[in-house]
């Protein structure tokens, strides 16, 4: 959700005001992924790095959080949202980690979208996560064993990744569940996704030919056959 602090910049205001119009944007997406019958969203609303800004913008971040996540768990609940928290919990403040637990909680009976907030996460974090269990458990390492450490080892690995405010990079995201993701890089910045630009990473993500290592040929075959493997 990147582009919170250049949308207020380009209107004089607080980079704190731009990522109130960030958890704007996410409850309108939410909606709108909802209702195109996406089944999984995940977010990335805090990552390992971010610490490392400013103390008075972490400190309004985490106010922000925790004040959002209380106002819309009602309507969340509501509409079927479940929703899970990923990432580390170490170092979140009791009020953060209060907010969070009670979120999922209350959604824990939701099936009909998956949130999952990527908050205190880092793709170099939850790989090596992964491997510290499987390494104190004495496991074999194989790409099975790992993945079923991964902290979204509850979800499917993404079909899209959708990366706002114009860059063209993964900034530690994802990087073990992206490996076969597509990817729509957007110009907009975050607070001004709305749903004409999801359409748009919707189409153009219908229109790619999604191989998996395999040639034209083979996927061509498959699809005549009526399969997927
Ligand atoms: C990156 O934009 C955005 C963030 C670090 C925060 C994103 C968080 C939200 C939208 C709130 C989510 C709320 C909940 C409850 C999950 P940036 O600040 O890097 O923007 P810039 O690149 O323009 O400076």
């Amino acid at each position: 959700m990147d582009g919170n602090g250049r949308w207020a910049s380009k209107r004089f205001l607080p980079r704190i005001a731009g990522h109130k119009q960030g958890v704007d944007s996410l409850r309108r997406c939410v909606r709108a992924v909802g209702q195109r019958g996406v089944k999984v969203l995940t977010v990335f609303a805090f990552s390992s790095e971010n610490w490392n800004r400013p103390a008075e913008e972490v400190s309004g971040l985490m106010e922000l959080f925790a004040m959002a996540i209380g106002r819309e768990i009602p309507q969340l609940k509501a509409d079927g949202v479940r929703m899970f928290f990923v990432g580390e919990r170490l170092g979140l403040s009791v009020k953060v980690i209060a907010g969070i637990e009670q979120a999922e909680r209350d959604t824990a009976s939701n099936s009909k979208l998956i949130l999952n907030v990527c908050f205190n996460y880092g793709g170099r974090w939850d790989i090596v996560q992964a491997a510290a269990k499987l390494a104190a458990q004495g496991k074999a390492v194989t790409e099975q064993a790992l993945s079923e450490l991964m902290a979204l080892s509850h979800v499917a690995d993404p079909d899209l990744v959708v990366r706002t405010g114009g860059e063209q990079r993964i900034s530690n995201f994802l990087l073990w569940q992206s490996a076969y993701s597509e990817f729509y890089f957007s110009d907009k910045l975050w607070p001004e996704f709305d749903e004409a630009e999801l359409d748009r990473a919707i189409a153009s993500f219908n229109q790619r030919e999604r191989r998996f290592g395999k040639t034209s040929g083979q996927i061509a075959a498959q699809a005549a056959a009526g399969s997927t493997s």
